[in-house]
C-alpha cells in the first residue's frame, strides 16, 4: 500500500507554515480556545468554518475573522453530539468553502458533579459531546478529505491524569479521546489523513471560568475545603497559566506541514503541569 504523505524536507519555512488554499473547520469555535485556533489558522491563510451550537456567535466570529485576515469564513450551526447535525453542517461547509482539509475537534463540555452524585444523563451528555462528538467530526471530515488532511483533537491534561473533584466524566472522556486519536491515526493514514491531539492545562476561557465558578460554589455549599483547589488547577512551570493563543499556536503546528512526520500522538500544551 502507498501512503500518500509527501516529503517536504526541501520546502521553505514560510511554505511549511502556510495554510493558504486549505479549508479548516473548528468545532466550538465561537469562543474560547476554538476562537483563538480559528484566528491563527486564518492568519496562516486557511479558509475557516466556525461550527458551534450557538449559530449567532459562530456567524459573528466568522465575520470578524474574515474582516481581520481577508480569508473566506463561514459560521454554521452544529451540535457535535448529533451525527445528523454534523453531517448536514459539514455538507454546508463543503458547499461554501469547496472542501475540508483541516478539522479541529474542539467543542467540549466540563460540568462538575462528584461520582456519588452524577446522574446518568449528566454522564452521557459529557461523553456524547466530548467523545462521540470527536468521532462524529473525524468521520464526517475523513469522508470528505479526498486529498488527505489533518484532524486535530483538543484533549486536555485530563486525558493524562485526574484533575479535580467532580470531573470524573470529563477525565474519562478525555482519556478516551487520547486513545481515539491513536486509533483514528492508524485507520486514516492510508487515506493521507494525519490525526493529532493537543492537551492544554487550565486556560481561562468564557466557558471554563463559568464552569469553575459554578463548581466552587457547589463545593463550598457542601462544606468542601477549597483552599488548595485554584493552585492545583493552575500549576505552571512558566510563571503563568496558558492563554488561548498559546494553545492555538500548538494547533497551528499540528495542522501545518511542519508536523508532517507526526500522527497519533497527543502533544501536552500544559506549561509543564504534567511532568
Ligand atoms: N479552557 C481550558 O482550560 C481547557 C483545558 C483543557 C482542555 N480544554 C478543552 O478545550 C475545548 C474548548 O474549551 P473552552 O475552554 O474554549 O470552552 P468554552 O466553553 O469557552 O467554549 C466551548 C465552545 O463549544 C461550544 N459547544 C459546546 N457544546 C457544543 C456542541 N455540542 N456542539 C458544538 N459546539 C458546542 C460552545 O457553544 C462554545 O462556543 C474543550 O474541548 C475543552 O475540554 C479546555
Amino acid at each position: 500500500m502507498t501512503f500518500p504523505f509527501a516529503d517536504v524536507s526541501a520546502a521553505s519555512l514560510t511554505d511549511l507554515l502556510s495554510l493558504s488554499g486549505r479549508r479548516a473547520v473548528i468545532t466550538g469555535g465561537a469562543q474560547g480556545l476554538g476562537r483563538a485556533i480559528a484566528e491563527r489558522l486564518a492568519e496562516a491563510g486557511a479558509s475557516i468554518a466556525i461550527a458551534d451550537l450557538d449559530a449567532g456567535r459562530a456567524d459573528a466570529a466568522a465575520t470578524a475573522i474574515a474582516d481581520l485576515h481577508a480569508v473566506a469564513a463561514v459560521g454554521v450551526a452544529m451540535d457535535v453530539a448529533d451525527s445528523a447535525s454534523v453531517a448536514e453542517a459539514t455538507d454546508r461547509v463543503v458547499g461554501v468553502l469547496g472542501g475540508v482539509d483541516i478539522w479541529v475537534n474542539n467543542a467540549g463540555v466540563f460540568p462538575s458533579a462528584p461520582v456519588l452524585e452524577m446522574s446518568d444523563e449528566q454522564w452521557d451528555h459529557v461523553f456524547a459531546v466530548n467523545t462521540r462528538g470527536v468521532r462524529n467530526g473525524a468521520r464526517e471530515a475523513a469522508r470528505r478529505m479526498t486529498d488527505g488532511g489533518v484532524v486535530v483533537n483538543v484533549v486536555s491534561t485530563a486525558g493524562f491524569r485526574g484533575i479535580a473533584p467532580g470531573l470524573s466524566a470529563y477525565v474519562g472522556s478525555k482519556h478516551a479521546v487520547r486513545g481515539m486519536t491513536k486509533q483514528m491515526a492508524l485507520e486514516f493514514a492510508p487515506r493521507g489523513i494525519r490525526v493529532l491531539g493537543v492537551a492544554p492545562s487550565y486556560v481561562p476561557t468564557e466557558g471554563n471560568m463559568a464552569a469553575a465558578a459554578a463548581a466552587m460554589e457547589k463545593m463550598a455549599a457542601a462544606g468542601t475545603d477549597l483552599s488548595s483547589m485554584p493552585a492545583a488547577m493552575s500549576y505552571s512551570l512558566i510563571g503563568r497559566v496558558g492563554t488561548p493563543d498559546d494553545i492555538a499556536r500548538v494547533v497551528l503546528f499540528c495542522a501545518s506541514d511542519l508536523s508532517l512526520v507526526m500522527t497519533g500522538s497527543t502533544l501536552l500544551a500544559d506549561a509543564g503541569e504534567t511532568i
